[in-house]
């Protein structure tokens, strides 16, 4: 019986019994750069950590575990992981993307792979038919569930049935929920995306990417690109997430009991107009979320009546700071407009939603009273 992913966020079965490393509970940080042969011809499965680390493996090992991958591979930050995904494909391949997305990816595909002659169609994936989309050249589905920031809800296993019909891979990037509250590989996805910096991390204090697959050949060729473009995680830093992930579940339940408080407070204030996070039961995506994820996570995006009430809102704000990134134990208020989705044009901001009067939140785990206290004396104090 496979063990629960609380204990598979703490202990690698293979190397139970095994008393290498002297018995260390905390996985040693392996801090080389190379490692001495045995003898001519012969590796002690470790040449040089660009290519293998100890402390690295061990930290994929336990991602490709959460996330029921056969293979996972920690990369220096998400753009790192996501940049390199772009190198599985050539110029003229075609990928249909959302159009909601983390506005570093959306920068990514308008300015550096269309460069590289890799043509893209946004999509709402969880409205339109993808199908119609699908030209001869398409390689791949690359979509976020809920999306940054506006929290569209896709289904994945439908996605995954039309990518399989067409021979296209089905690409997952999951930060949002982490591999505590959503699987995409067992929903057929092909491609599994995170920034380790978020709820992996999870306090606020490291970078870091990773791509999952169970696909043996896209194992084989990311492995191969990592080695040659070399933007692998330190072994520091994997250490930090290693630790990070020891308490994944606990950060993420107590996250989301905080968010769904939040997100009802929130609704009760005249000054919001608008709140969406799809553990409220009016969220279109409520239904879906609760046949393929495990929890709603704890992001909310929210809207207020003006412009001004909005910058207010984030220069008032003392224990919840005013600041970009997610998923970590502080809570984070974040103003798309101008950070996260600063380089995405205007019109699709507009298209996808994103005013000046959009804010999101990434609920910490803070005792939520004291999240209430500081929103309802910033929310009473607007002009
Ligand atoms: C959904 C999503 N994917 C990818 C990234 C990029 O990750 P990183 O900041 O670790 O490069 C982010 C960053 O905010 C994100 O929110």
């Amino acid at each position: 019986m496979e063990r629960g992913i609380n204990t598979r966020c703490l202990h690698l079965e293979e190397t139970e019994g095994k008393t290498e490393n002297y018995g260390a509970i905390s996985y040693p940080i392996y801090q080389t750069a190379t490692y001495a042969h045995p003898g001519v011809g012969q590796s002690t499965g470790f040449d040089y950590s660009r290519l293998q680390n100890p402390t690295k493996e061990h930290l994929e090992k336990i991602v490709a575990s959460l996330e029921h991958g056969s293979d996972a591979f920690a990369l220096s930050t998400g753009m790192a992981a996501i940049t390199l995904l772009m190198e599985l494909f050539k110029p003229g391949d075609h990928l249909i993307v959302d159009s909601d997305l983390y506005g570093g990816s959306i920068r990514l595909f308008r300015n550096v792979s269309q460069k590289n002659g890799i043509t893209f169609s946004a999509v709402d994936s969880y409205q339109d038919d993808i199908e119609s989309f699908v030209k001869e050249e398409t390689k791949a589905i690359y979509i976020e569930t809920p999306t940054n920031p506006m929290m569209n809800v896709a289904d994945i296993g439908k996605l995954s049935e039309i990518a399989k019909r067409h021979n296209l891979l089905l690409i997952v990037d999951n930060t949002f929920l982490s591999p505590y509250f959503q699987n995409p590989l067992t929903l057929g996805a092909d491609i599994v995306v995170h920034s380790g910096t978020k709820f992996l991390g999870g306090h606020n204090d490291t970078l870091a990417g990773f791509l999952v697959t169970n696909r043996e050949e896209i194992s084989e060729r990311l492995r191969f690109l990592i080695k040659t473009t070399g933007a692998g995680l330190a072994p520091f830093d994997s250490w930090l997430i290693l630790r990070g992930i020891k308490t994944l579940g606990i950060r993420m339940e107590r996250a989301q009991k905080n968010a769904l408080e939040i997100a009802n407070w929130l609704k009760t204030q005249p000054a919001v107009t608008k709140v969406i996070y799809p553990g409220l039961p009016e969220h279109p995506g409520y239904e879906i979320m609760k046949k393929q994820a495990r929890g709603f996570g704890s992001m909310l995006t929210f809207y207020v009546d003006s412009k001004e009430h909005a910058f207010e809102i984030l220069e008032k704000v003392r224990m919840i700071k005013f600041a970009e990134s997610l998923g970590g134990v502080e809570t984070l208020l974040t103003y798309p407009t101008t950070q996260t989705h600063a380089d995405v044009p205007q019109e699709i901001r507009e298209k996808n939603g994103i005013t000046d009067c959009t804010l999101r939140l990434s609920v910490g785990i803070e005792d939520a009273q004291d999240l209430i206290v500081e929103l309802t004396q910033v929310f009473a104090e607007l002009s």
